[in-house]
């Protein structure tokens, strides 16, 4: 395959995002052949490890992750650990000089992949090590790849991006965002841009507004300390729901070079109408569960938390873009953790007919066209049409289209991370975020969080398993929409 050789250095190796998804994603790639002969993979923690504990240690999460172990053997035979202290120089040099064996026994040409799946604390400090001390001078590519969160407000994240643009440039940072590794985020573009159908109408004159919904089941889980100082705005809104809305209000781009979609993702974050501490209350509102049935513990009792804890576990929210496509099409936004179900998808409403010759039984009124987008567990487009009700000439009835994703091959729908770490590899960050999306995500979310800090809310205002917050509906209501049913 196209992938060049690599040597992936992946600092918290011994960690849980390493063992859930990245270890079975770089086998699963492996398995494919998209992984040539030559790649290796250099682990680091804090702890004492040495090859062996840490092949095992790969082994184990992959063998968790999938039936299918062929190859294991050979394949975790890449794999070498260094214990490491990240703030030690000594530390690197035994790095670079493992690196620089591994560079010749796989023939790697000195391409690299540093890949930083821990604190975000360590991320200057380790960006600034691998030049000081040589890891970044090959001949071949050097590439950031980091997890979120990018900061926790725009200073933070300003300064934490000058100190990694100490030593890497723009276009080697790959900055992850996983929800734009999803097959059903990546085809939001395809469907609007290879259908003659959908984009003529994709505009204020025919669509009416746009849902987007994200809803979680689980609690805050033993992330009580981290959810404390994010809360569902943080952790949800500035970057997934955000890069959601974007896809969906950018205009198109001329090209699929990733510059190319970037720089019209950029624009439409520009747009995005600011709010002000005065305005958040009418555009956003928040939520956090309590108690709910069969004992589920309130927020305010998960460990970690604050027993009066003022964090939200759901958001609400209307996006407006104040430009000629968009101009009076509210986006809404909701995310939540403990709701009834786990479920992402994207509504597009269309605005009514101009007139209508067609009833409905009983005084029901003709639904509007809808594309729902079903991005996760489902995957695929569902079109909600009016057809004439058999036997009855003048009288309607709603039908539904639809094309499910699984269908095609589950076993072989890549995962997110399979796809981000493969692209990563294959130099394309279309599927990453740039540092302009990430400075002006935060730039929103910045006064609503500033806004809610200032102000006590009335929490908890919606049990464990539920829907969220009454406000939530309230939203809606006052422009004359509804939420379009979770499920
Ligand atoms: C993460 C958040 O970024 O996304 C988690 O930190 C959340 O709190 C998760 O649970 C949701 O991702 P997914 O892919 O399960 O929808």
């Amino acid at each position: 395959s196209e992938t060049p050789s690599a040597l992936t250095i992946l600092f918290g190796a011994t960690g849980d995002l390493a063992k859930r998804k990245l270890y079975p994603s770089l086998y699963r790639l492996y398995r494919k052949g998209h992984l040539s002969s030559g790649f290796a993979v250099i682990g680091t923690a804090r702890r004492e490890w040495d090859n062996d504990i840490f092949r095992e240690h790969v082994k184990k999460s992959v063998m968790e992750s999938t039936a299918v172990q062929e190859q294991i053997d050979e394949f975790i035979s890449h794999f070498y650990y260094l214990p490491h202290d990240v703030s030690d120089s000594d530390s690197y040099v035994a790095l670079r000089t493992l690196a620089n064996d591994l560079d010749n026994k796989y023939a790697l040409g000195g391409n690299r992949l540093f890949y930083l799946a821990m604190a975000p604390e360590f991320f200057g400090t380790i960006a600034d090590h691998l030049k000081e001390d040589g890891l970044t001078d090959t001949e071949g590519f050097g590439r950031l790849v980091i997890e979120k969160p990018f900061g926790h407000d725009l200073p933070s994240a300003q300064e934490l991006n000058e100190q990694i643009r100490r030593s890497f440039d723009e276009k080697d940072i790959y900055r992850i965002d996983h929800y734009l590794g999803k097959e059903m985020v990546q085809n939001i573009e395809a469907i609007r841009f290879a259908n003659a159908l959908f984009e003529p109408l994709w505009n204020n004159r025919y669509i009416s507004n746009i849902q987007i919904t994200s809803s979680e089941t689980l609690g805050v889980e033993e992330r009580g300390g981290y959810y404390e100082t994010s809360g569902a705005l943080k952790d949800m809104v500035q970057n997934h729901m955000l890069q959601m809305v974007s896809l969906l209000a950018m205009e198109p781009p001329i090209s699929l070079q990733d510059d190319d979609i970037r720089r019209e993702k950029v624009r439409a974050f520009r747009s995005m109408r600011p709010l002000t501490l005065e305005t958040v209350n009418d555009y956003f509102v928040r939520g956090q569960y309590g108690p709910g049935e069969d004992g589920m513990l309130g927020y305010r009792e998960e460990l970690n938390v604050n027993p009066e804890s003022n964090t939200e576990t759901y958001v609400a929210g209307k996006v407006m873009f104040d430009n000629f496509r968009w101009a009076g099409v509210p986006f809404y936004i909701r995310t939540g953790k403990r709701m009834p179900l786990k479920s992402t998808k994207i509504v597009v409403q269309f605005k009514d007919i101009p007139m209508n010759l067609y009833y409905r039984p009983d005084d029901q009124e003709m639904e509007p066209n809808l594309l729902v987008i079903h991005i996760q567990p489902e995957e695929g487009i569902t079109l909600h049409l009016n057809a004439k009700r058999a036997g009855h000439q003048l009288q309607t009835t709603p039908v539904k289209l639809s094309y499910a994703n699984s269908g095609v091959d589950v076993m072989n729908t890549p995962e997110a991370y399979e796809k981000l770490i493969h692209d990563a590899m294959r130099g394309d960050s279309t599927n990453f975020t740039h540092w302009d999306e990430v400075a002006l995500s935060w730039s929103f979310v910045d006064v609503i969080a500033e806004a809610w800090r200032n102000e006590k809310a009335a929490f908890p205002n919606y049990p464990a398993g539920t829907k969220g917050p009454k406000a939530s509906d309230e939203l809606l209501e006052k422009d004359g929409f509804f939420w379009w049913p979770m499920n």
